[in-house]
Formats: structure tokens, sequence, C-alpha cells
């Protein structure tokens, strides 16, 4: 053969062949639910009008028969972020803003909350081997402490992780017994059993909060609209703090469209999800990255490696995670050791994912 021998020289070009995999974000990583074509139309159908108000009932009664909450137990809001800002700055009191947590959480729940003026302690889960530890040392922070809040998210948010129902149901009552309001932010909730959430607990607990929102499970996350489920008492004074007009029309509309359909396209992703989550675990642990306690049913999981600056070892290889320093404020053991790592929706990325990896 007489190939050019200028192949095996140098070649400049500022074209980059490899593309980024972006398992930075926690959306749905299967994308969007189908939305008919006469609803894409008639989205901006009365946009210049503020909204008549039976939509919004359209909506309630389909959440209604999409998680079983009654209309008057639910309040819609701008994205479960939307809930989180409301309660933090008007439902309750500004003299006593304290929240406590177990850390590694959210991250924008605390940093809205500090933003406003509150006091955020966190207890690190990675300091405990069981449940029962965990939560025993939180009741007893609460009953020395007495918070305004108490904030969980469930499933956890960077580990992925399903806490047992029980213990949240007991961390309710201890924050009953201190007058504090008990948060628990199910935004990755459709990633739940109705047995594991909390939803039906506002029924029996005034004190309880739970958030949900679109933009996880349900693949909407641009339509920013989410919603807190709590007891008919609480429920008012949520009412009475919630801006006129919220939710958007728009995203009414949308949600409404989709709702009908949730439950068929949740149990097409569930199995995805475990399929890809399965496949990257396993992957992850023969490159000796250490993957901490996680639910093999959600999108997320928390990554370590010892010694290691680990998202940029990603980031070298052309992936895109978010990094435990990003945690920091929520859990003071988070360092650049750890990142959170998001599936991949689909056999592409993964089989690219599969190739970086081994490169390490
Ligand atoms: C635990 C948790 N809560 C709330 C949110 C905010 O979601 P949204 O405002 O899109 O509903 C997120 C998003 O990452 C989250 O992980």
């Amino acid at each position: 053969m007489h190939l050019n021998p200028r192949l095996s020289g140098e070649y400049h070009s500022y074209v980059d062949h490899s593309f980024r995999i972006d398992c930075s974000l926690g959306s749905n990583p299967f994308g969007a639910p189908e939305i008919p074509e006469h609803v894409v139309k008639d989205i901006i159908f009365g946009i210049d009008k503020y909204y008549c108000h039976r939509e919004l009932s359209e909506l309630t009664y389909l959440t209604r028969q999409f998680i079983g909450i009654e209309d008057c137990r639910i309040t819609y809001t701008t994205g479960s972020l939307g809930a989180l800002e409301l309660i933090f700055n008007k439902l309750i009191d500004h003299n006593n803003r304290t929240m406590i947590g177990i850390g590694p959480q959210f991250v924008e729940a605390v940093s809205e909350f500090t933003l406003v003026g509150g006091k955020y302690q966190s207890i690190n889960m990675l300091d405990y081997q069981n449940e029962s530890d965990l939560f025993g040392v939180l009741a007893s922070k609460i009953s020395s402490q007495k918070p305004a809040l108490v904030y969980i998210d469930n499933p956890n948010n960077p580990t992925g992780r399903i806490y047992d129902r029980a213990y949240l149901v007991e961390i309710a009552r201890v924050c009953e017994r201190y007058g504090a309001i008990l948060i628990v932010d199910e935004a990755y909730g459709e990633y739940l059993t109705p047995e594991q959430s909390m939803l039906d607990q506002t029924l029996v607990l005034d004190n309880l909060i739970v958030l949900r929102t679109f933009s996880k499970g349900l693949g909407l996350a641009g339509i920013r609209l989410g919603y807190l489920a709590s007891s008919e008492n609480l429920t008012s004074a949520i009412e009475a703090a919630v801006s006129v007009f919220t939710p958007t029309y728009p995203s009414i509309k949308i949600a409404s469209a989709t709702l009908p359909n949730a439950k068929h396209f949740l149990e097409m992703n569930h199995s995805k999800t475990e399929y890809f989550k399965q496949q990257m675990i396993g992957l992850l642990s023969e490159h000796n990255i250490e993957v901490l306690g996680t639910s093999i049913s959600t999108p997320i999981m928390l990554l370590k490696k010892t010694g290691t600056n680990l998202s940029k070892l990603f980031e070298n290889i052309g992936i895109k995670t978010c990094s435990g320093v990003d945690f920091a404020i929520t859990c003071d053991a988070m360092t650049e050791e750890y990142v959170r790592l998001r599936i991949v929706g689909n056999d592409i990325d993964l089989e690219a994912l599969k190739q970086r990896i081994q490169q390490l």
C-alpha cells in the first residue's frame, strides 16, 4: 500500500471530535413525555389574558387522580424550588429562621434559606452506619435546638438513597412535639413507591409539608411546575402566601395534557433507570470508584475516589458531573473527592461512557 506518509505527522484543527456526556443535572435522562399536537398548538391561545381558574381546577383534579391528594391540600408553585422560597420567605415567622437537615442534600434549599438570613445545621449521614442511629441523632438535635424547620430530601440528592419511611414518620412526630415544620422534599418522588412516599401522612400530620415537582420523573423541568401537599390547616396558610396566577398558564396546559398518561410514562422509565444505573455502577466499581449507598431505582448517585479531584478526572475524559465541593454548604464532609453523577439515558452515551471510563 502506498499511503500518504504525512498522515502519521501532526494535523492541526480546532474541531473537537469528542462530545461531552452531560451527567450533571437531575433532569429526566429519557426526556419529556409526548405532548399531543393539539396541545402544542393551543399553548399560546389566550396567553394575553390572566387565566380562568377552571384550568387550575382541572390540573388539581388530574393531580388528585395521579397521587390521591385532595384539591384542598395542594398548592402549586414555580417548581419545587418556588415552594421552598415560599416557605422560607412567607410561611415561617421571620423571627425564627432556623433549620436542621441531613447532609449532603439539595444545595439550593440551603442556599435559599441562608440568603434570607436563615441558620442551617446539618447532620452528616456518612457518619452513621444505619438509619436508626442517623435519625436518633436527628431527633435529639430537634429536641435540643427546637428549629422552625426540618428539611429532608427523599430520595436524597446527591446520593439517590431512599430513607425508610418509618423513620420519617417518627421524625415528623418529634417535629410536632417541638413545634417544627417538617419538609420532606420528594422532588424525585416519582422514583418512590406509594408506600415509600410521605404524601398520605399529610392527612394525619398537621406540621408536614411534602414537595413534589414535574421536573424530574415527569420529564418537564422547563415548565417550572411544582406543588406542596400539606394538611388542610397548613394549606390555607400556604394558599394565603402564594402569589395569584401561580403557576403559569402554559405550564398548567402542558401538565394537564401529560398527567393522564403519566403512569405509563413512568413505568417505561423505571426499568430503563434500573438498567442504566446497574450498568454504570458495575463500570465504576471495576475502576475503583466507590458508589455510596444508593437505591437502584433513582437516576442519581454520589461517587468517591480518595485522594482524587473526581470532577476534574471526569472532565478530562469528557464527562460532566457535579463536584462534591458544591454540596459542602449542606455537609462539611463533601470535598473534591466526591461527585454526583446522573445516569445516561441511551445506549450510545452508555457505550461512550464505558470507553472513556476504561481509559482511567
Ligand atoms: C431535592 C430537590 N428538590 C428540589 C429541586 C428543584 O426542582 P424544581 O424547582 O425544578 O422543581 C431539585 C432539583 O434539582 C432537587 O433535587
